[in-house]
């Protein structure tokens, strides 16, 4: 059925991709626009620690994003993610759940979110995510350049190294950038993001010279 206003739907361009919410019965996948999904916020709670802070996603305005110096300097129009609607008699419990698990400077945006016309591996769900009607009204947290995790452009392969040797109670902070990689590549055809897969294919590279022992510790 087409979603109503009344839903409560949450975006997730980053770990909710892979690690869902409580207390959802639908799950699309689809895009918003007018942002870059960056490497750009600071994680001291869940890919790093307060002494040794990982790198987790943020989004970035893209009027924004166009006025800095970013060494990735195209990014799609498109920020490909996925959207879940919550139980209306869960809201409330999902959004303290929320405030608790993503609060680390990250705060709370509305924008449309769109619905993916075509989908994989699960064709049943394809069905439901294709029904036509308008853009999907969706809550979003966003670490935004005010915030004080915030650390905006970086050169990509000393944030490789940085992610590389980052770990926090939820994981290594690399776990997290391959399961974004291999998350967005489930989405759809289209839903690469270059900033996301250079930075993978660097992180490889260090940890295989790692593996191959020919490497001193990277600057850090
Ligand atoms: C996300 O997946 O959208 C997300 C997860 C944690 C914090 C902010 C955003």
């Amino acid at each position: 059925p087409p979603a109503q206003s009344s839903d409560f739907w949450l975006f997730g361009y980053g770990s909710l991709i892979w690690k869902p919410p409580p207390h959802f019965d639908r799950r699309i996948p689809g895009w918003v626009t007018g942002y870059v999904r960056r490497f750009w916020q600071a994680s001291e709670d869940h890919r790093g620690t307060p002494e040794a802070p990982g790198r987790v996603v943020t989004l970035i305005e893209r009027s924004y994003w166009e006025t800095l110096t970013d060494h990735h300097d195209s990014a799609p129009n498109r920020v490909w993610g996925v959207a879940y609607r919550i139980l209306p008699d869960r809201v409330a419990e999902v959004k303290e759940y929320l405030d608790i698990r993503e609060i680390n400077g990250y705060s709370i945006h509305y924008t449309p979110f769109h619905p993916a016309s075509e989908l994989r591996p699960h064709p049943v769900v394809s069905l439901q995510a294709t029904q036509p009607g308008a853009p999907i009204q969706a809550l979003v947290y966003i670490g935004t350049p005010d915030n004080d995790q915030f650390v905006g452009p970086q050169d990509p392969q000393q944030l490789a190294e940085h992610i590389y040797l980052s770990e926090g109670p939820s994981g290594l902070n690399r776990d997290y950038l391959w399961g974004l990689e291999k998350a967005l590549d489930g989405l759809s055809p289209e839903s690469g993001d270059e900033h996301v897969t250079d930075l993978s294919n660097r992180v490889r590279a260090v940890a295989a010279r790692f593996a191959e022992g020919r490497n001193d510790q990277p600057d850090k």
